[in-house]
């Protein structure tokens, strides 16, 4: 545990882009020690760290593939090591979300979804809670999603992983209370990151026209919530989804 952040290590899963390297860039920047977890995009990881740094916060990166049962304990120990034991843990990760209609669907399916949602937040809350227990509390923080709640065609597989994340959340919160530690769900609406790239003026619009408070969302607006969710604000709030779509569910 560095002096200089206070024992506050923050773990952040799929780190090296979209929403979770601006989640890594606020914590940093709210005080966290980051650590900046990836499985393959090294130069993005490194990156991201570069910029924490030039802004004056601490981060390292941590290459990982957070699904795997040798890699995902080892990677909280090896932020033990450098940073100090994890105290936030930010479940934000992701493969690919490819639609897949019902009739077509396989377990293996199923599991691409349920490997990410359920069995790596499973792994990695399972090794860093020793060290949250120790510290007297902590933070896990899932990064969910309203699919849930808008249910799209197709998406049966994501949205059953997103909705079994919640129940985890649900579950542990209540089990980890003792401890001090709080286990929150953020759920974002669709937020625009580099593998959006895709999508044009149009598909923007239609979503947009649908959104209350009449805007995308940015990895900002999701950022913001995580960063209240970890500090000593959001303390007395555990169990909860905090959903970030501008009201379009
Ligand atoms: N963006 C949205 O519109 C939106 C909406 C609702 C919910 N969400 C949720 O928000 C979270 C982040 O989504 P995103 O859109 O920011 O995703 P993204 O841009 O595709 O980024 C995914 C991240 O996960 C990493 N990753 C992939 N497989 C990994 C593995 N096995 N181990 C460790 N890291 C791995 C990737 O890094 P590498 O390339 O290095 O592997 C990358 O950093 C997800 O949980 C997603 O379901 C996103």
């Amino acid at each position: 545990m560095t002096a200089a952040n206070g024992g506050r290590v923050a773990l952040v899963t799929g780190a090296s882009r979209g929403l979770g390297g601006v989640i890594a860039r606020r914590l940093a920047a709210d005080g966290w020690a980051v650590a900046v977890n990836h499985r393959s995009s090294a130069g993005e990881a490194g990156a991201v760290v570069e910029r924490i740094r030039a802004d004056g916060g601490a981060a390292e990166a941590f290459a990982a593939d957070v699904t795997d049962d040798t890699e995902a304990p080892a990677l909280v120990e090896r932020v033990a090591d450098r940073l100090g034991p994890v105290t936030a843990l930010v479940l934000n990760a992701t493969g690919p979300q490819p639609a897949v209609p019902v009739e077509d669907l396989t377990w293996e399916a199923h599991l691409d979804q349920l490997r990410f949602f359920v069995k790596s937040p499973t792994l990695l809350v399972r090794a860093a809670l020793p060290g949250m227990r120790a510290a007297g509390g902590g933070r896990v923080i899932q990064i969910g999603s309203d699919i849930v709640d808008r249910a799209p065609p197709g998406m049966s597989a994501y949205t059953a992983a997103k909705a079994a994340q919640f129940g985890l959340t649900r579950t542990w919160a209540r089990e980890l209370g003792p401890y001090g530690i709080t286990v929150n769900l953020v759920a974002p609406g669709w937020i625009p990151v580099e593998r959006h790239a895709h999508h044009g003026p149009e598909d923007i619009a239609a979503y947009r026209d649908d959104v209350p408070l009449g805007r995308m969302g940015t990895p900002e607006d999701v950022a913001a919530t995580v960063a209240f969710l970890a500090s000593d604000a959001a303390s007395f709030v555990t169990g909860e989804r905090v959903t970030v779509n501008g009201g379009h569910t």
